[in-house]
């Protein structure tokens, strides 16, 4: 069978097939059988290779890009780029979360202003999934100043601020692990996102 085809499996030249249709427009045979149909387009993807290791990273947008509207085009980002969403939530994060989340801030000057900011407004915690995830998304981010951030990238398309730059990602494996399980403390979802096959090849 050929994964998502969408045509039920294998056609066995010779063996009549109800219901199917000959793509080659060849038609039926006068014996009343169907010739086997060209490959179906779906066919010619290549396998996913099996093992290549994934990497979820826990992008958050920050209240400054709730209010402004920006979540929508936020997420098309990672799913343009053939990321996959593995999580999903908006919230109100609870005090106790943005201390464990910025712990490593904790003596930075601008750490009460963070905290205030962060609580300030609900924020979207977001799983992202895909090979070199935490990477790429930081990547996908761009530099903490919006105002320094190249065009093409999130925080250099729609900021201007170093404080108010709209999103959040992990920027390590490490980090994300702990922020995920922050974030997501009941798990991610585990899903067979089927367009991943079209998004790598054998070599991922
Ligand atoms: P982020 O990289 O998500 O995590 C730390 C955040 O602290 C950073 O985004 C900014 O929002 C904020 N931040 C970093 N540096 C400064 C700064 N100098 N003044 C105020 N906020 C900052």
């Amino acid at each position: 069978t050929f994964p998502g085809g969408g045509h039920g499996g294998v056609i066995r030249p010779g063996r009549p097939q109800r219901g199917s249709l000959a793509l080659d427009g060849s038609g039926p045979r006068s014996d009343g059988t169907i010739r086997p149909f060209p490959t179906p387009l779906a066919a010619h993807a290549p396998p996913r290779r099996p093992g290549v290791p994934m990497e979820t990273s826990l992008v958050l947008v920050k209240p400054d890009g709730v209010q402004r509207g920006l979540v929508g085009r936020v997420l098309s980002r990672f799913e343009d780029k053939g990321l996959s969403i593995a999580g999903l939530k908006l919230l109100v994060a609870p005090k106790a979360t943005l201390e464990k989340h910025y712990a490593v801030h904790r003596e930075r000057p601008f750490y009460g202003s963070l905290l205030q900011f962060m609580g300030s407004g609900p924020v979207v915690a977001i799983a992202v999934r895909g090979v070199n995830a935490v990477s790429v998304v930081r990547t996908l981010l761009g530099p903490t100043n919006g105002q320094e951030a190249p065009g093409g990238t999130i925080r250099g398309d729609f900021g201007m601020s170093r404080s108010f730059n709209l999103v959040h990602a992990s920027d390590s494996t490490d980090n994300a692990a702990m922020e995920l399980g922050l974030w997501f403390p009941e798990g991610t979802c585990d899903y067979q996102h089927d367009v991943l096959r079209w998004v790598y090849d054998d070599e991922a």
